[in-house]
């Protein structure tokens, strides 16, 4: 069973999601503001509310309206410290390092799922449009249960991919940027507190965060 069919909260009789190929809409480098994209790629006809995983920002601020909220994870995908950002934790001169996904077989990712009305996309799809796009995934739930949901991705053709780097230096860079939503680090900080708490071991943040803490002299 797929749950094609069921929709996204369980409920019957409403349309499910269409993931729509990247391959098929994107043009071989994506040009920088993806919120048009976006639009495109799922049908909410039908729905009143859709599940969001949040990996990143999502699961410490969560600056849209929400129905219901619970710590979830997902399976073979990784977080990263490989995107730019040069419009929330960086600037064009100097651009910070953000979360993207890339897929690690058996690897599991916590994190925070949202349900929420399809309108909230519009207002994600502005915040994160540059480069990020929508996928639908499976989710489990901490306390048990599935559900498909939508997660923002940042794929390597897109224009802000900076890509792998060395922890220390991408600690460097995290160390040295801040934009219109405040210092990297925080991001950073706040992200590792976030992972802690949801008893996620993701050893790629907390190496990073390690970085940082050393090279800021600040406490572990
Ligand atoms: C997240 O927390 O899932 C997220 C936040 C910003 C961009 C992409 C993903």
């Amino acid at each position: 069973d797929t749950g094609a069919g069921k929709g996204l909260a369980g409920r019957t009789a409403v349309p499910a999601l269409h993931p729509v190929s990247c391959i098929l809409y994107l043009p071989s480098v994506m040009t920088l503001d993806t919120s048009e994209l976006n639009k495109t790629r799922h049908d909410f006809n039908g729905r009143d509310s859709v599940w969001l995983f949040g990996y990143g920002s999502l699961i410490f601020k969560a600056d849209f309206p929400f129905l219901e909220r619970r710590p979830a994870s997902i399976e073979g995908w990784a977080r990263r410290f490989w995107q730019g950002s040069h419009d929330h934790r960086g600037t064009p001169e100097r651009p910070g390092r953000v979360l993207t996904l890339v897929e690690s077989p058996g690897t599991v990712c916590a994190g925070m799922a949202y349900r929420v009305a399809p309108s909230v996309f519009e207002h994600l799809d502005v915040r994160e449009k540059n480069g990020y796009l929508r996928f639908a995934t499976p989710m489990t739930f901490a306390d048990g249960g599935h559900e498909e949901g939508l997660v923002y991705i940042a794929t390597e053709d897109n224009e802000a991919f900076l890509g792998e780097a060395p922890e220390a230096d991408i600690a460097r860079q995290i160390a040295l940027a801040t934009g219109p939503s405040g210092p990297n680090s925080e991001y950073l900080l706040r992200l590792a507190d976030s992972l802690r708490q949801l008893g996620d071991d993701c050893s790629h943040t907390f190496a990073i965060e390690a970085c940082l803490r050393a090279e800021e002299r600040l406490p572990r």
